[in-house]
């Protein structure tokens, strides 16, 4: 799909379909009432019979319309203009290109409200590239169809920005929608690689022999059930002065978790190729801040395993050491994620690093508590929590935090090792494993980002398809751009 700026007024646009919008109150945007002038007050009229009231997403396909040099205008509801900001800028655009998507079409142009600011009109460039690519990865038939050309009538900076968000968001999604068997650790770096190649961030990669000489053996632990050998990716994008400090971004990429020998029972298996969810996020983010060259200083660190039973699996009451020396008992096989993050962190540090953060699907105590929207926040930083929490809001994605009392420690003290990998119970799960993460920062300030709930949309919304979300690479993006 090509995406194009254009100066063309949007009655003169040859595009197959172009994409206006209307606001729930208020006169119409000026290029919405262009081109409801030009093709006889269609939209003045449904609007009168309500026909069209301009909620949040609404759609109205006006077909066979003339007086313009498309055939085909959408008119997409944008909510409350009081309220209008990125967010639903993403979700409108998303829903208008959802819909457009189902037949295949060359040409779709998108006529934005004018006096947006560019954080808005980017939000709805890379929604609309979003809305339009679905989860259809390997069937012949697709469901949805991208569109040969987008257009929007904003200048080429613009576009170019909303771009390099949309395509990370989109790349975030591949990964996680591809099944296990096409991506494990080895073809997860290969893919890191790739990003490395076309974007200029420098890369390093670590394999079973190096995560054994660095001392990983934590990770290594849960790597060692699976034929499929780990990998631990690190991409260098250092734009900032030397004095500057590092941002590190760490992902978990369990590429399945299968439980291991505590084997996941029923249907808990069955979206688990999922779980490589943060390190696709952290990778998606990488590749927009080295294609907007943001001047700072960043590292992505990426923990690829596989979680399997075998012969060689690790086993439960196993005692693992990780990096930074502190030994663990494996009380439950399933508790994977914390113990490959355990090393990845430790190496974050060493990498420079003067604030983390790290995203995983990491327990579904955390969708109990917060459902499949929201994602959780723990920190041992109310500052940095707080500036991610904004950069969030500003986004339009939904993070909620949740406390980091000391008593929640308690419980990860082991008797045979120094931790153990699960609290006693399963109440305040999402909170014990952060606890447990805590022990590798070494004090650097730090966020952790529980996105069990959002990586992965069984259902899909009207502004994207199911499957992998690409959920907080725009405010991972955000987060860099504000970064300093
Ligand atoms: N990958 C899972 C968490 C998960 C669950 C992600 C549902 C997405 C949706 C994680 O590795 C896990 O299995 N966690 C266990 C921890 C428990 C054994 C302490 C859990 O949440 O049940
Ligand atoms: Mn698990
Ligand atoms: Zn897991």
């Amino acid at each position: 799909m090509k995406i194009e700026s254009t100066s063309v007024s949007p009655g003169e646009l040859a595009a197959d379909a172009i994409v206006v919008g209307v606001y729930e109150e208020g006169t119409l945007p000026a290029p919405t009432a262009a081109v409801d002038e030009a093709i006889g007050g269609v939209i003045t009229k449904l609007r009168e019979s309500k026909q069209i009231e301009g909620k949040a997403n609404e759609l109205t396909p006006l077909l066979g319309v003339t007086g313009i040099a498309a055939s085909q205008v959408l008119v997409v509801g944008l909510g409350d203009s009081a309220k209008f900001g990125r967010g639903q800028a993403f979700r409108a655009a998303g829903a208008a290109a959802k819909s457009l998507s189902a037949k295949e079409r060359g040409t779709v142009g998108f006529c934005l409200p004018d006096g947006l600011s560019d954080d808005i009109v980017q939000a709805a460039i890379a929604g609309a590239m979003v809305g339009c690519q679905g989860q259809d990865l390997h069937r012949v038939e697709k469901k949805q169809h991208p569109f040969e050309t987008l257009v929007f009538a904003v200048d080429e900076e613009t576009v170019a920005g909303g771009l390099a968000i949309g395509e990370a968001v989109n790349l975030t999604r591949r990964l996680v929608n591809e099944p296990a068997n096409k991506i494990y650790p080895i073809s997860f770096a290969e893919v890191a690689e790739d990003v490395a190649a076309s974007t200029g961030l420098e890369i390093e990669i670590w394999d079973e022999e190096r995560l054994k000489a660095e001392r990983c053996g934590s990770m290594l632990g849960v790597a060692q059930g699976s034929d499929h050998p780990p990998r631990l990716v690190i991409l260098r994008h250092k734009k900032g002065a030397e004095a500057d400090p590092t941002l590190a971004l760490v992902g978990k990429g369990v590429t399945f978790d299968s439980g291991g020998l505590s084997l996941k029972t029923g249907n808990f298996m069955d979206n688990m190729k999922l779980d490589m969810s943060g390190a696709a996020s952290v990778l998606g983010a990488m590749q927009a801040i080295a294609t907007l060259d943001l001047p700072i200083n960043v590292v992505g660190l990426m923990g690829l395993v596989e979680n399997m039973p075998s012969g060689k699996a690790y086993r439960v009451g196993d005692v693992l050491t990780a990096r930074n020396g502190k030994t663990i008992e494996v009380l439950n096989t399933d508790a994977e994620g914390r113990l490959v993050l355990a090393d990845v962190l430790a190496v974050a540090n060493d990498e420079g690093a003067d604030r983390i953060i790290d995203l995983a699907t990491l327990t579904g105590a955390c969708v109990v508590a917060l459902g499949l929207d929201v994602a959780g926040l723990m920190s041992n930083d109310q500052a940095w929590c707080d500036t991610i929490a904004a950069a969030a809001d500003s986004c339009g994605e939904r993070v909620w935090q949740l406390p980091m009392f000391e008593e929640f420690g308690e419980q990860l003290k082991g008797s045979v090792a120094d931790l153990k990998n699960m609290g006693d119970g399963r109440w305040a799960g999402a909170i014990t494993a952060a606890k447990f993460l805590e022990e590798f920062v070494d004090g650097t300030t730090w966020t952790h980002i529980d996105i069990a709930g959002p990586a992965f949309v069984e259902k899909s919304k009207p502004w994207v398809e199911g499957g992998g979300s690409g959920c907080l690479v725009r405010t991972l993006i955000e987060v860099a751009k504000t970064f300093g």
